[in-house]
């Protein structure tokens, strides 16, 4: 079902939203929030497809949903911070993300940096891209999302799947965008004792797939950037997680 379109969008999204354009089909909307942004799209923006045929995901990999079945939407930020503390913008998303599924009833968790889980199972995934003071925030949630992939069937699940109850992706988005406020709101330093209460890595063995190699310890704290801190003192800035324990 398609409950998404321009003008239900601007009655439902929160003040800090000043435009939002609905794409029925579209390449990316990281790709088409970041040219916005370079025609001068104001802090807030966002974009909103129905479908992805180029979706991206993190470490170069894809993002790929049904038509109807997800939520698929990218912010144009300006963050006033230093370039090092934008990690946290995500993490900081992944902390609204769960906030939102919370007051849904469900019991969400995160994957550092940012895999918000359900039942340990990827339900969403964010991905926050930078370039000249904009950082594009971009979210991918499974709502009425039914088939999952062979690859992915065994660790993906969507809000519907999960909880056998129907979800309207636009009632989803206004309480989330409302909550998303805190991108803009929360100062830095505050991030991370916000995200650790979610966490479903720290304290765990991890084996880190650094794209160089592989790491193994254990996962013991975030540090004031974002980066995950291990129990030998390295600090992960970028990796895929894998749980061990
Ligand atoms: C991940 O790999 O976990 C991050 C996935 C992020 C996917 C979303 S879908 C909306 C936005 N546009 C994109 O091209 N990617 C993000």
């Amino acid at each position: 079902m398609n409950d998404l379109d321009d003008k239900r969008l601007s009655q439902a999204l929160p003040g800090w939203v000043p435009e939002v354009r609905f794409l029925p089909e579209t390449d990316s909307t990281n790709r088409r929030a970041m040219a916005w942004a370079n025609q001068g799209a104001a802090a807030g923006s966002m974009v909103v497809a129905d479908f992805q045929t180029a979706g991206r995901g993190r470490l170069d990999r894809t993002w790929t949903a049904p038509a109807g079945s997800s939520l698929l939407f990218s912010v144009v930020l300006r963050p006033g911070t230093a370039p090092e503390g934008w990690p946290l913008i995500s993490l900081a998303a992944g902390v609204a993300l769960c906030e939102c599924l919370a007051g849904l009833g469900l019991e969400p968790g995160l994957k550092w940096p940012n895999d918000v889980l359900l039942g340990g199972r990827k339900v969403a995934g964010i991905l926050a891209e930078a370039a000249e003071g904009v950082v594009i925030l971009g979210i991918g949630l499974n709502v009425g999302r039914v088939e999952f992939p062979e690859e992915i069937a065994a660790t993906a699940t969507s809000l519907e799947n999960f909880s056998g109850r129907a979800f309207s992706r636009l009632h989803v988005l206004s309480d989330l965008t409302g909550r998303l406020s805190g991108l803009v709101e929360t100062p830095p330093a505050e991030v991370p004792a916000g995200y650790r209460g979610w966490s479903r890595t720290l304290g765990r063995e991890v084996r880190v797939d650094l794209g160089s190699g592989f790491i193994e310890d254990r996962a013991v704290d975030i540090d004031p950037f974002g980066g995950l801190v291990l129990a030998g003192g390295r600090v992960v800035r970028a990796g895929d997680v894998v749980q061990v324990r």
